[in-house]
């Protein structure tokens, strides 16, 4: 027998990639790192992780397990400031982008810090509505948007509407004539621009489904159209080129595309591009070497280049509008899950990884499987000061591919029992989450000054059972 389950590790006979994550102490392993776990976190007297004042084993006797946990204040300020930011570079509207995760509380709270909110569907729309939200201040996008998602968009009276295809441009303007109203929209471009963290692909041709091509003037045409119909007001154009961006040179050359469109429709048909969305894509730190450009020097940068470029090309600076979503909701929650089973697992060259089950998996976060996400986790009921083990955080589906956390470094002295909390979940989880293995989905709960709101309760069992006729 070992000392420990885990053993001692050999960090020769490691992967480069794990031997670099090894902490550099033990102390090192009950650090939160600031800029990845919402600002209130910290650890109380216990060594447990407290929230918004709560301590997360409260929060999860009282809520259950897996828990996805909110700082309210932080999602407030993170919203504030993006309003800022971006209000204070040109925007006319920064909408929050509802794909992220949404509740009638978080539509409420971010609406109170003035954010507007992009809904990509009915349903999206609809918690929008009944959240009290007033029409003028969404935006409806979809590239496939339903007759009944257009209608009931249009008799919300929504501020926006964004056009993603010729079909499109005849059902809004079939719905606004019907309901007796004038439709703004913008046409969605696709100007040939992949972002994605410090990459971007700049191509002459976009092989997607969103948006309408620049090249083959597919955008122009739509323009052209959406000008003759009377029930729509054309207001500009959008261009969304990506997600987790951690600096602003995809939006350089996205706008340089997009403006001389602007510029080319103004000479070609007169008709003047009054507002430039740019969509969303800010990233967010899901590691402590993670690096994404603060909101405010994102936003300068682009609200420079869109100037630069619109002084080039001889045109007026339109009103922007933006969409972020991870960057509100994401770094502003954790996940809670309590530890099941810790099985050692020897690999090659004697090193042992430690599988570390937990009450969910794949289920509430799928980005793990589904993207190759990367996220930090840490032991949340207690400090230790055992020596770090190589795990693998991993979920109870039934499929290896549920796993949470790829490589982790966690107290050696680890057991069923401990609670772990995974950092910058607020976004693409919850809303991504699914009944797989008809487990429940957790609850969404948020914590402020020592005080909980619950945004979503957990799922029952009698939830999932409702939609079976014969059950
Ligand atoms: N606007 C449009 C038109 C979008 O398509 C998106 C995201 C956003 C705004 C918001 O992007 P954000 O600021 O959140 O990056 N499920 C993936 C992300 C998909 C994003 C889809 N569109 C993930 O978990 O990483």
């Amino acid at each position: 027998m070992r000392a420990h389950p885990a053993g001692p590790l050999h960090a020769d006979g490691l992967m480069a990639h794990e031997a670099a994550s090894r902490p550099e102490s033990v102390a090192a392993m009950n650090v939160l790192a600031p800029g990845v776990w919402p600002s209130s976190a910290r650890r109380n007297a216990d060594g447990a992780i407290e929230i918004g004042g709560i301590d997360v084993r409260d929060a999860v006797a009282e809520f259950g397990s897996p828990l996805f946990l909110f700082d309210e204040d932080d999602l407030r300020t993170r919203a504030r400031r993006y309003r800022e930011a971006y209000v204070g570079v040109g925007a006319r509207l920064v909408y929050y982008a509802a794909k992220a995760f949404l509740t009638t509380s978080v539509a409420r709270i971010v609406t109170d810090e003035g954010l507007g909110i992009d809904v990509a569907s009915g349903g999206e729309l609809a918690v929008a509505l009944r959240a009290g939200v007033p029409g003028e201040r969404i935006l409806m996008h979809g590239n496939n948007k339903s007759l009944a998602e257009i209608e009931a968009a249009v008799e919300a009276r929504v501020g926006r509407i964004v056009v993603d295809s010729f079909e499109d441009i005849v059902r809004i303007a079939d719905a606004a004539v019907r309901a007796g109203v004038v439709q703004p929209v913008l046409v969605r471009v696709t100007v040939g621009v992949e972002a994605h963290t410090h990459e971007f692909i700049a191509t002459a041709h976009e092989d997607q489904k969103f948006g309408l091509s620049v090249t083959s003037g597919a955008a122009d045409e739509a323009v052209r159209r959406v000008a003759k119909l009377p029930s729509l007001d054309f207001r500009g154009l959008h261009s969304h080129i990506g997600s987790q961006i951690f600096d602003a040179s995809g939006f350089e050359v996205a706008a340089a595309r997009v403006v001389s469109v602007a510029q080319r429709i103004w000479d070609e048909q007169g008709i003047e591009v009054e507002e430039l969305n740019l969509g969303g894509g800010m990233g967010i730190a899901y590691l402590e070497t993670d690096d994404p450009l603060d909101v405010i020097d994102m936003a300068s940068q682009i609200g420079d280049i869109v100037g630069k470029q619109c002084a080039n090309e001889g045109i007026p600076m339109p009103a922007l509008a933006f969409e972020p979503g991870r960057a509100i909701v994401g770094p502003a929650a954790v996940t809670l899950y309590e530890v099941g089973t810790v099985k050692p697992v020897e690999l090659d060259r004697g090193v042992v990884r430690t599988y570390v089950s937990v009450d969910g998996g794949m289920s509430d976060n799928i980005r793990t499987a589904l993207y190759d996400a990367e996220y930090t986790v840490v032991l949340a009921s207690r400090e230790s000061s055992a020596e770090p083990m190589l795990c693998r955080v991993v979920g109870k589906h039934c499929e290896s591919g549920d796993i949470v956390v790829r490589d982790a470094w966690l107290p050696g002295d680890l057991v069923p029992g401990d609670l772990l909390a995974v950092a910058a979940t607020g976004a693409y989880c919850r809303s991504m989450a699914s009944n797989y293995n008809y487990l429940p989905r957790p609850a969404v709960v948020a914590a402020r000054d020592g005080a909980t709101t619950v945004f979503l309760r957990r799922e029952t069992l009698d939830d999932l059972l409702r939609l079976d006729p014969g059950a």
